[in-house]
């Protein structure tokens, strides 16, 4: 069936399904402290999700994401991904899965027998009192988290979200326990997409300050960028390092993104106003062939990017409900 493509030529292979939006964490940078849930009757059950994976697959998506909120606050969540992990079957290359590794320690195994074939935990310091601060939980389950994944024969990366006043002292306390470990690790600008009001263009921390940080302990080369949104860099000649520069240096002419909400809104960008409602359509009953029609309409009408129109986005869903 035909690829989904957007009028800036771009073809999409990823896709990022948001399981819920509710999360046990509260971090500063994508949620309010007391956040509004989407209701629960719209979010999507196991069967929706799955057929509206299929449809994606079907039309070229070969990488998929599972998102929250957390994922593991989803009960059904190995099924979901052992019946996602059966779209290998047509065409489905990966599935990854995003967390906050907080609650994944009895289930590691399990969610790597079932089909997940890498997990990016966020890990945004490694000070308990910076992690506190920026996500108002303990880090404890978190280690503990990330022990069990890799204890499982996971393959694990972390993501650091960087915030000037609040964690940008860890860079190089994160990149080392990090480097220790054996775990990559990709920084990542903080982005406008939090609680209204919230985000401060002072409060980014640039890839140029971070790679500064970095340097003064370190030596660090950049190596050639393939297609993944972080600028690839081997620091002490033999660890992998990214840095995702979604601010100061946008690379959206690539894009091949595509992320579906808990309620089935197909947004064809971080930083869309509005999203396409699969999933009330698909509960109105419109057949696969008229979804895959829309899906096909809203992708080609996807905006250059974040590149375009900088700065906070208007909408009313922050990030937890984007799915990171
Ligand atoms: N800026 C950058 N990344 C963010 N995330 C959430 N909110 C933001 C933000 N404002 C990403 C983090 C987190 C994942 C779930 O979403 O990388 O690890
Ligand atoms: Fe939860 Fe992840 Fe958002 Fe933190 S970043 S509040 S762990 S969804």
């Amino acid at each position: 069936m035909s690829p989904l493509i957007d009028r800036h030529g771009r073809t999409k292979r990823k896709l990022r399904i948001s399981l819920t939006d509710r999360c046990n964490f509260r971090c500063t940078y994508c949620m309010p402290e007391h956040p509004d849930w989407l209701p629960r009757a719209s979010l999507l059950g196991r069967g929706e999700i799955v057929r509206l994976a299929g449809l994606f697959v079907d039309h070229g998506i070969d990488q998929i994401r599972l998102t929250g909120g957390e994922p593991l606050l989803r009960r059904d969540l190995s099924e979901c991904v052992r019946e996602i992990s059966a779209l290998r079957a047509r065409g489905l290359a990966r599935l990854s899965m995003t967390t906050n590794a907080s609650r994944i320690a009895p289930k590691a195994r399990e969610l790597v027998e079932a089909g997940i074939d890498d997990f990016n935990v966020s890990l945004d310091a490694i000070d308990p009192d910076t992690f506190r601060r920026l996500t108002r939980r303990e880090i404890a389950p978190v280690l503990d988290g990330i022990d069990a994944l890799v204890d499982a024969g996971a393959k694990v990366k972390l993501n650091a979200v960087v915030i000037r006043g609040d964690n940008e002292k860890d860079v190089v306390p994160l990149l080392e326990w990090a480097m220790a470990r054996g775990l990559p690790l990709r920084f990542i600008e903080y982005m406008p997409l939090d609680a209204p009001g919230h985000w401060k263009r002072d409060a980014v921390v640039s890839e140029a300050e971070m790679l500064a940080a970095i340097g003064e302990r370190h030596h660090v080369e950049s190596v050639p960028r393939s297609h993944d949104p972080a600028t690839p860099y081997v620091v002490d000649g033999r660890y992998p390092l990214g840095i995702i520069s979604t601010v100061s240096n946008p690379f959206c002419s690539t894009c091949d993104r595509l992320r579906i909400t808990a309620t089935g809104e197909l947004f064809t960008c971080l930083f869309s106003p509005i999203g396409t409602p699969l999933g009330a359509r698909l509960r109105e009953g419109l057949d696969d062939e008229a979804l895959a029609a829309q899906v096909a309409r809203a992708v080609w009408l996807k905006d250059a990017g974040y590149a375009s129109r900088p700065g906070p986005v208007d909408r009313p869903l922050t990030m937890h409900a984007m799915g990171g």
